[in-house]
């Protein structure tokens, strides 16, 4: 059995190195009617074995309509307690629960409900990537792919706080013309790609298609040639007829474009120094062993008190009713 798994957040029970992990996990999945939901910022192998590899706002609609009795939610914390909160009776299970989001942190729901104060006539819209706690004082959620749409969708004169990313808010002003108030908030991962070597590197590949997440910084949105949450760019990179890519987003979501398009080339968008900065490094906590024993040992697990869910949840529905009224 492992040793000391909750103080360290994951099930580090030792494993039988002869095993073949991948046939164990489906052997798993079946005797026990669990699923797993993959981000595409995971491993390689972690997609590989998933039953579904999505963006956020895929995965939450997977967890949504799921009937499986298990949700083995291979991302991080805020997407595996969104799951929890539209699933309240199901199991769900995080590889590593020390697997968290520089973006929700950079937003405590203490302070928000502070700031919030100031602008009691606002309607609060907050990105998925944020806690529970935050989205009890949210009214609608939204992730990359309906942000636009659902600002787009309030009346002109609705006066807007957005939060906690101010990368994404800002983008979304310039698509809407709105004038929302930002809540000063960032991703790690996205805000560490160099606009100048991005800039060289074009030069270097002049057929080169520059595809952004929108977390990204605004001056590097400014020169990219596709805009969009990782679905998108996945979708967008398949469609074109160009040859080669420099993707500026977390270098997990290579994998399903490389296997996706095998003759087309993609290059991480370089970081400002010279690590590996483009892995998250919360995603990456989750790995194939943890996974495995995640599953064997249904641990480490999604618990929350049933009076947050019932608050965090409604913001959440009213964005999946709008993405489906939406088409999307
Ligand atoms: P999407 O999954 O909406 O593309 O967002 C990316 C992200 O940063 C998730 O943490
Ligand atoms: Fe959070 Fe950024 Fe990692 Fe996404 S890539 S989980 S926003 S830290």
């Amino acid at each position: 059995m492992g040793n000391d798994f909750l103080s360290k957040g994951f099930y580090d029970a030792p494993i039988d190195f002869s095993l073949d992990l991948f046939s164990e996990i489906e052997k798993l999945k079946k005797e026990k009617n669990a699923i797993i939901l993959a981000h595409y910022y995971q491993d390689a192998d972690i997609q590989d074995v998933a039953d579904y590899i999505g963006d956020s706002l895929g995965l939450s609609q997977q967890a949504a309509k799921t009937e499986a009795d298990i949700i083995v939610f291979a991302g991080v914390h805020f997407m595996a307690e969104t799951a929890k909160i539209l699933c309240p009776n199901k199991k769900v299970i995080l590889p590593d629960l020390r697997a968290g989001c520089s973006l929700a942190d950079s937003c405590p729901a203490d302070k928000f409900a502070e700031f919030k104060k100031q602008y009691p006539d606002h309607l609060v819209i907050s990105y998925i990537n944020c806690t529970a706690a935050l989205k009890t004082l949210t009214d609608i959620v939204c992730t990359s792919t309906n942000a636009v749409q659902i600002v787009e969708s309030l009346p002109k004169d609705q006066k807007i706080i957005f939060a906690p990313d101010k990368n994404l808010g800002a983008y979304i002003k310039k698509k809407t013309g709105r004038d929302m108030i930002l809540w000063d908030g960032a991703c790690m991962v996205h805000e560490i790609f160099s606009l100048e070597k991005i800039i060289k590197l074009k030069t270097q590949h002049p057929g080169a298609q520059l595809l952004a997440h929108p977390e990204c910084e605004a001056a590097l949105l400014e020169v990219a040639d596709y805009i969009g949450s990782t679905t998108g760019i996945l979708n967008f990179a398949t469609k074109s007829e160009a040859k080669e890519f420099i993707v500026a987003t977390e270098a997990g979501i290579i994998h399903q474009m490389q296997k996706n398009n095998p003759g087309k080339v993609f290059i991480p968008a370089p970081p400002n120094n010279s690590c590996a900065c483009n892995d998250c490094p919360h995603m990456k906590l989750n790995t194939l062993e943890k996974l495995y024993n995640c599953l064997k040992y249904e641990q480490p697990e999604i618990i929350l008190e049933a009076d947050l869910i019932e608050k965090a949840k409604k913001p959440i529905l009213r964005m999946l009713d709008l993405s489906a009224k939406m088409g999307l």
